[in-house]
């Protein structure tokens, strides 16, 4: 059998390139306009990095990494994120030299040994933002509210913005105390991964999609419960400054992230439409994250959208129109002369910048005609051998039908102004 894609992975082909172009297109141009620089990290990283980054006990560390020995037996694992190797360019080039905050933002491929299923890959791609050295809640604020101003630019509908706070160590600690408690009566009752989570990470059993656990955890202390006051005070603030800027919210207390690093805020965007896998950007405050490895106390946010993912609502809202790229002509060459003489002609047209295309295959008229169709150009230059020796071409308006004789010489002149007037 022919060698085949990898599982979990997808060849991105014309057609549907078009899509993620004007997607990142728009991430691009959302991101200059609230100040956000780009960064690019490598696709592979010290696999050390995000097992303190990410955390041993979560499901991408424990179960869902691509880690290989490298030829000098150093263990490397293709990145299943992006925010821990953004703290460590951040440490290991020292930006924290610059004007506080550092304000970055990403697009790549990442990876995840997970089940494919629809909208979950093991190579998918990731637009993220990371903001470093600001506490403030403002930040918070600024960051949810570049999320929601990509969606409204894109068109997207039905969003719903579920946001959490999970405190800081100390409150952590509080709630970590109290649902123990709440739970150990009916431990026995909580699946396998819930009893192993009771002691190392108590707080993803709320998390946990199992139907008895949910059914134990019914009335467990959430995060929220237990905030010490400057987290309280700081969640809340938040909550106001969203108001603010018309994001429509709601607070989840059961929302549990599956990365480790979270501290205070956190927060995941829904659309319903799109299956099962309806998370299409998650993210939150990781206040201790660049701490863990070795840098400075910096306080951090970010978030990471699934790119397939918000390609599906685009697609199921019906946000897309035909974005394939046109040629505005065709040349039409007959014979070999004519072909001469045409390449000579599209190559000038080319660097006026026009955009044309031509025959690669020595096709007949009709064929050719046909595919100035297909492809959609709004004109055709016929060149034939009969014309060559008038030094004429013939320009046809494949809307109207419409044809006028052109000198050969006069052809590029006649074809950029049709296109400057927009014919
Ligand atoms: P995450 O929730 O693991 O967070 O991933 C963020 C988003 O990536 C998800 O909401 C989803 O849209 C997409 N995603 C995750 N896994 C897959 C998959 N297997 N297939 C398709 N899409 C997927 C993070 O990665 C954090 N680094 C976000 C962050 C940045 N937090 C702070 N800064």
């Amino acid at each position: 059998m022919a060698i085949q894609r990898p599982k979990g992975t997808q060849d991105l082909l014309p057609g549907t390139i078009e899509q993620w172009q004007y997607l990142e297109e728009t991430i691009r141009s959302v991101c200059r306009d609230f100040g956000y620089e780009e960064i690019r990290t490598p696709i592979f990283e010290a696999t050390e990095l995000f097992q303190r980054g990410v955390g041993q006990t979560t499901d991408i560390v424990k179960k869902e990494m691509y880690t290989f020995l490298d030829k000098g037996d150093r263990s490397m694992t293709l990145r299943p994120e992006g925010t821990a190797s953004v703290c460590r360019a951040y440490v290991e080039n020292k930006l924290y030299g610059q004007p506080l905050p550092v304000k970055l933002y990403y697009i790549g491929p990442m990876f995840r040994y997970e089940r494919p299923q629809s909208g979950r890959f093991r190579q998918f791609h990731q637009f993220g933002v990371e903001v470093l050295g600001a506490d403030q809640p403002l930040v918070d604020a600024e960051v949810i509210s570049l999320v929601w101003n990509l969606y409204q630019r894109l068109g997207l509908a039905g969003l719903e913005v579920h946001l959490n706070s999970v405190g800081c160590p100390t409150c952590r600690a509080t709630h970590r105390e109290q649902l123990q408690k709440f739970l150990t009566p009916k431990k026995a009752e909580l699946c396998d991964d819930c009893q192993e989570r009771f002691e190392r990470n108590p707080l993803r059993i709320l998390d946990c999609k199992n139907p008895n656990c949910q059914a134990v955890t019914e009335g467990a202390p959430t995060t929220l419960d237990t905030l010490c006051p400057d987290c309280g005070a700081h969640f809340e603030k938040v909550l106001s400054l969203l108001r603010e800027a018309g994001v429509a919210y709601r607070t989840n207390p059961r929302l549990v992230r599956g990365l480790d690093y979270y501290t205070k805020t956190a927060f995941e965007v829904m659309v319903e439409e799109i299956g099962a896998q309806s998370a299409i950007c998650g993210g939150g405050r990781y206040d201790g994250l660049v701490q863990e490895i070795e840098g400075p106390a910096t306080p951090g946010i970010g978030f990471a959208m699934g790119l397939e993912r918000v390609l599906a609502a685009l697609q199921v809202q019906g946000k897309f129109s035909e974005r394939r790229s046109k040629p505005f002509a065709m040349l039409i060459a007959l014979g070999d002369k004519a072909q001469n003489e045409g390449f000579s002609l599209v190559s000038a047209l080319r660097a006026r910048g026009i955009p044309v295309s031509m025959d690669l295959l020595g096709r007949s008229l009709k064929a050719q005609l046909k595919m100035a169709n297909r492809e959609g150009a709004e004109f055709a230059l016929i060149l034939g051998e009969e014309e060559l020796e008038r030094g004429v071409l013939l320009l046809r308006d494949l809307t109207s039908g419409d044809q006028i004789e052109v000198p050969v010489n006069e052809a590029v002149e006649v074809v950029c102004m049709k296109q400057q007037r927009g014919v």
